[in-house]
């Protein structure tokens, strides 16, 4: 009797010792490259080197990109014992060798499976194999795992991720668990002590309509987000060419202010210069990389025209003026009133305007405002934004 009780008690403690996921990564929103939108099953090692060196020459390692993701189609079968098998035309030196070449480069090594019997395009998925597989990933040296949910059946979603972070965290190297659920059970609500980044909807599509859906999903969202903990819209289509410049920026502007993962999309091989000039504007990604890591809220939703706020360290803000509709809009805005929004998120301590500047983080420059003057006027075109940030005077 006595034996089977302290039977019991280690294996609870050895479960208990492994029930958790890590909890040192993603403190800020995780920042990189998938090969998904762009690429879609034509991922070869060819490729993912090459977008490793271009991550470093273009600038946007620099700029904070770190993860480098193969997503779904490098995988093509399991051996007799299981084993997953990579597709050896495609990666011929395997992923070791692979994730060695990313990771001399500076750079973080990333992959994709399924809690699914199959992946969402019918390559073996993980489920019952979750332990090897982890143990496999952490071989090769992965640092980052997007695990999606095709072909689960009538699988619980809590469940069956918890079984993968369970598995990684058991094989000791540390993954950054990225849920691709799609927010069917609503996984901000349980996924906290899970992974590190949920997806909170469907697959974005390059078009503005599609992106802009997505964005008008995330507004209830925000207090589910945290260090460690971030609501996903999906990836960007940032320089893939289905929507103009301008709307381009938009995507940006709203996946900074929302601390979204800002996992690239496009061939860093090839990129134009707005493309550049978006994907590495420097006081955006502060704001989506801010310490606080506080989701935007919508202070005023007037149809096409919305006003968002991030709170930032230092008792800053971000301020985004959207104007989602087809006709330019001019709008008169009341800085101080931006300056005081509030949110449960927020205290009541006095916002004087003169402590702060002003700065547009598109223009790069601080507006230049008269002694008390609050209001500003702004032109704003078709599906664009505006941003600010009130940043301290020293
Ligand atoms: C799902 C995911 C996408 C992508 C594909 C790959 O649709 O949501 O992001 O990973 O699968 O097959």
């Amino acid at each position: 009797m006595k034996k089977c009780i302290f039977l019991s008690l280690v294996l609870f403690l050895g479960h208990l010792s492994f029930a958790q996921k890590f909890e040192q990564l993603a403190k800020t929103p995780p920042m990189g490259w998938n090969s998904w939108n762009k690429f879609g099953c034509n991922v070869s090692e060819k490729l993912l080197m090459e977008i490793a060196d271009a991550m470093v020459s273009s600038g946007m390692k620099d700029a904070g990109y770190e993860y480098v993701v193969i997503d779904d189609c490098w995988q093509v079968d399991r051996d007799e014992n299981g084993e997953i098998v990579v597709d050896k035309d495609r990666f011929p030196n395997g992923m070791k060798y692979l994730a060695d070449y990313i990771h001399s480069k500076g750079l973080k090594f990333g992959i994709y499976s399924c809690a699914g019997t199959k992946t969402c395009q019918g390559r073996p998925g993980g489920r019952g194999y979750e332990f090897q597989d982890a143990r496999t990933y952490a071989r090769w040296g992965v640092d980052y795992l997007k695990y999606d949910w095709c072909n689960s059946s009538t699988q619980n979603p809590k469940a069956s991720y918890e079984i993968m972070r369970d598995a990684l965290y058991k094989a000791g190297r540390p993954i950054v668990f990225s849920l691709c659920e799609w927010g069917g059970s609503k996984p901000w609500e349980w996924a906290k002590n899970v992974g590190h980044l949920w997806r909170t909807t469907g697959d974005i599509v390059d078009r503005w309509d599609a992106m802009i859906g997505i964005f008008d999903l995330q507004k209830d969202l925000a207090k589910y987000a945290g260090p460690g903990h971030w609501n996903d819209p999906d990836m960007l289509e940032v320089g893939n060419g289905g929507m103009s410049a301008e709307e381009y920026k938009t995507h940006f502007s709203l996946w900074c202010m929302l601390a979204s993962p800002l996992m690239a999309g496009n061939d860093l091989r090839k990129m134009d210069d707005a493309t550049l000039q978006i994907l590495t504007n420097k006081d955006l990604i502060a704001i989506n990389q801010d310490s606080l890591g506080i989701q935007a809220f919508c202070m005023r939703d007037n149809g096409d025209y919305e006003i968002w706020v991030k709170p930032l360290n230092n008792k800053e803000k971000a301020v985004c003026l959207l104007n989602k509709g087809d006709e330019t809009k001019t709008v008169e805005v009341n800085l101080l009133t931006l300056l005081k929004a509030n949110n449960s998120y927020w205290s009541t301590d006095p916002y004087v305007m003169k402590n702060y500047v002003v700065r547009d983080l598109w223009e790069h420059q601080n507006l230049k405002l008269k002694a008390d003057e609050y209001i500003i006027k702004v032109t704003m075109p078709p599906h664009s934004v505006k941003v600010y940030q009130f940043i301290k005077n020293q």
